[in-house]
């Protein structure tokens, strides 16, 4: 199921002096102890600053990473916790033990404009165990549960599923309503021509999705190293390039499908490559398909771009997810970049997958000309894949409940 149907939304609630648990999603990467990409935190200040504006008192959780224990101390949500508190220009404690006497007590102390922000939750085993104990534990300190981490919906964690179970008064954030509002339009009748572009390592990654948006799309165009197991299953030579060799036979019958179905699919015609990644020395483009022995694809070539361009230009919605090479790296980055400007020049709907795909649009300069860039990475693609996602399963009202 998708949409909001029977989830209530904040507007729907009165926070005056009520205590409120609010998921976030504040998994945002770290480079030496430091923030390096603040989206999913500017993300959620909306949502903290409504409930602020409403008068309730508010308890953060998030996850970051994936520690082993709690004494991965790289995984504390310390360094969130500072930068919250410059962006909302207030106190925001951070709670090592979210459990017992310590969140009774702070909470009867806190003070308007003090935030409370639980330690890393996955810190917790019960966790990612979606423990009904740990749960239980936290339910009864709170009037409400708010969920606005869009990015970990996906996941039947503790926080994220086991604990809104347990709560009467439940909903989404303005995060999560937007997200939902944005992905919902490449679903239900969606404007034409629509597009896929996908790019990536890996077509495995990407099957689910390919398959849901066959009946939905005009036509794909496929980058990345995905595109070579398609070259590779249609013939070509493809050299050293990364290959799912499991994933051919799918390869080939996706091809049959999408031409039976009278849809178009582009791939690459040309490439950038090189004898290896660490050594780039030998980069150059190939002046057709075919990539030689002992090279390897890293980037989409110049004429596959301008194809790519001539194809999008008629746009009405488009949706992308995947870089077309090894963006990271600046001398392999030009196909991913103009991919994003292509999107920044079209006039349609423009919806921009999150992680790798949100990562490129950011470093090509042209993210604020998206429509809408998810903050959810994996989460963005079950939700178009049609995956239920527990985050918001649990939040549905059934019967009044
Ligand atoms: C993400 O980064 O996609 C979300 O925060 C979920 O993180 P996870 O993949 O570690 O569950």
């Amino acid at each position: 199921m998708h949409g909001l149907k029977n989830i209530k939304t904040l507007k729907e609630f009165e926070f005056q002096d009520k205590t409120v648990f609010l998921r976030l999603d504040l998994n945002v990467p770290m480079e030496n102890g430091q923030i390096s990409d603040e989206t999913r935190l500017l993300a959620a200040l909306p949502t903290i600053e409504f409930l602020r504006q409403k008068g309730a008192k508010i308890v953060m959780a998030s996850h970051l990473g994936r520690p082993k224990s709690a004494e991965d101390k790289e995984f504390s949500l310390e360094p969130v916790a500072q930068k919250l508190s410059e962006y909302l220009k207030a106190e925001v404690l951070l709670l090592d033990e979210p459990e017992g006497h310590t969140l009774k007590h702070l909470l009867m102390t806190l003070r308007k404009n003090q935030f409370l922000l639980l330690e890393n939750v996955r810190f917790i085993p019960g966790e990612t165990k979606d423990s009904q104990e740990f749960a239980e534990e936290l339910a009864p300190y709170f009037d409400f549960y708010v969920n606005d981490a869009f990015g970990a919906s996906h996941r039947a964690h503790a926080t994220i599923h086991a604990l809104p179970k347990l709560m009467k008064n439940r909903c989404i954030g303005l995060l999560i309503e937007k997200e939902i509002k944005f992905l919902d339009q490449l679903l239900d009748n969606p404007k034409r021509p629509y597009w896929a572009i996908l790019g990536g390592a890996k077509v495995s990654d990407k099957i689910a999705v390919i398959e849901k948006l066959l009946d939905l799309v005009d036509g794909f165009v496929i980058g990345g190293a995905m595109a070579y197991t398609f070259l590779k299953a249609m013939g070509h030579n493809v050299g050293n390039s990364l290959v799912e060799n499991d994933k051919l036979r799918y390869a080939n019958e996706m091809v049959e499908r999408i031409k039976a179905r009278n849809k178009s699919l582009l791939l690459p015609v040309d490439h950038l490559i090189t004898k290896s990644l660490k050594d780039t020395s030998n980069l150059k483009t190939t002046s057709d398909v075919n990539i030689p022995e002992g090279y390897l694809g890293v980037d989409i070539g110049p004429k596959t771009i301008s194809q790519f361009q001539s194809a999008l230009l008629s746009a009405e919605t488009i949706f992308w997810n995947g870089p077309m090479g090894v963006f990271e790296n600046p001398e392999m980055s030009k196909g991913t970049f103009a991919i994003a400007k292509i999107l920044a020049e079209s006039k349609g709907l423009k919806i921009v997958g999150g992680g790798d795909s949100a990562a490129a649009a950011e470093a090509s300069g042209y993210a604020d000309q998206m429509t809408h860039i998810s903050t959810g990475g994996g989460a963005s693609l079950e939700y178009l894949q049609g995956e239920p996602l527990p985050g918001l399963e649990v939040l549905r009202y059934k019967h009044g409940r």
